[in-house]
């Protein structure tokens, strides 16, 4: 269904659709983000709150994911990406990183066919070679299934570090140059936007992180060069479309310049 009323990627929605949610009412629609990034944090915190185990908030995380995930295709965004695990994240107690491996497993199993229908395309960012391999299978087998898709670009950041991004980015750059393919000249802004693993997205215009830290952890260093900054102390299994749609509501009024005086 959704593949034919929504159907096709394309920049911000220009005017209200119409039958939408109320939750949606406060929305500038002229003036949402073309691409959101998450950084999901404080499932731990969260559980931790509630007298849990850590893993028991990445389990509730899991359905956030999926209400906000809804909730971008709702405003028809271009692209959202998502910080499921970062390279230092290995650093965790093996039992907390096995169970978020077999999240992520089940979590495909689960969503996959529902994202294909909602038009979703899917595309992992990151180290995929450091995964589990039946994970990684998943994974190829996932951007495989949606990769004709139109709809929003979903990017989930899984063994991801912005610096690891932009090493491999340099190194590959480096190979090219080394072949004779190109001259060092050539390394522009846009050479090096097709190296990193989010070629052909449009710049993240707003971070959104959750549980109250105000800090990147090495998250799209490059592609978050201006970006809007927006910080909550909810803890990410409590964060629901409505605080999506204040994050929206906010952005809206932020008056973006990009080193110019105006924010043309
Ligand atoms: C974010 O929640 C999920 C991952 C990093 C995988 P955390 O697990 O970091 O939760 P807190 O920050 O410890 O509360
Ligand atoms: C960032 O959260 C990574 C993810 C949300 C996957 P962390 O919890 O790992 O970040 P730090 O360690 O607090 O900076
Ligand atoms: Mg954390």
């Amino acid at each position: 269904m959704w593949k034919k009323i929504f159907g096709g990627s394309k920049p911000a929605a220009e005017k209200k659709p119409s039958g939408m949610n109320p939750i949606y009412d406060r929305i500038n629609w002229q003036r949402l983000p073309r691409h959101v990034a998450i950084i999901m944090d404080g499932n731990g915190r969260w559980a931790q709150s509630r007298g849990m185990i850590r893993t028991a908030g990445h389990k509730a995380g899991v359905k956030t994911l999926k209400n906000v995930l809804k909730a971008a295709i709702d405003l028809r965004l271009e692209a959202l990406t998502v910080y499921a695990f970062s390279t230092e994240n290995w650093k965790r107690p093996r039992p907390e990183v096995d169970f978020l491996m077999k999240l992520f497993s089940e979590y495909l199993l689960k969503e996959l066919e529902e994202m294909n229908d909602y038009n979703v395309r899917i595309r992992f960012i990151g180290r995929r070679d450091g995964m589990p391999e039946g994970l990684q299978r998943q994974m190829n087998e996932a951007e495989e299934l949606m990769k004709h898709n139109t709809g929003i670009r979903f990017n989930v950041a899984a063994n991801y570090g912005g610096q690891d991004e932009l090493l491999r980015a340099a190194r590959s750059l480096a190979k090219k140059v080394a072949a004779g393919e190109f001259s060092a000249e050539d390394i522009d802004a846009e050479a090096m936007e097709q190296e990193l693993d989010t070629a052909g997205d449009p710049p993240v215009d707003l971070v959104i992180r959750t549980s109250g830290d105000q800090r990147l952890s090495n998250f799209l260093l490059w592609q978050s060069a201006y970006a809007e900054f927006y910080f909550t102390d909810v803890n990410w299994p409590d964060f629901t479309p409505e605080c999506f749609v204040d994050a929206m509501v906010d952005f809206a009024g932020r008056d973006r310049r990009f080193g110019g005086l105006t924010n043309k």
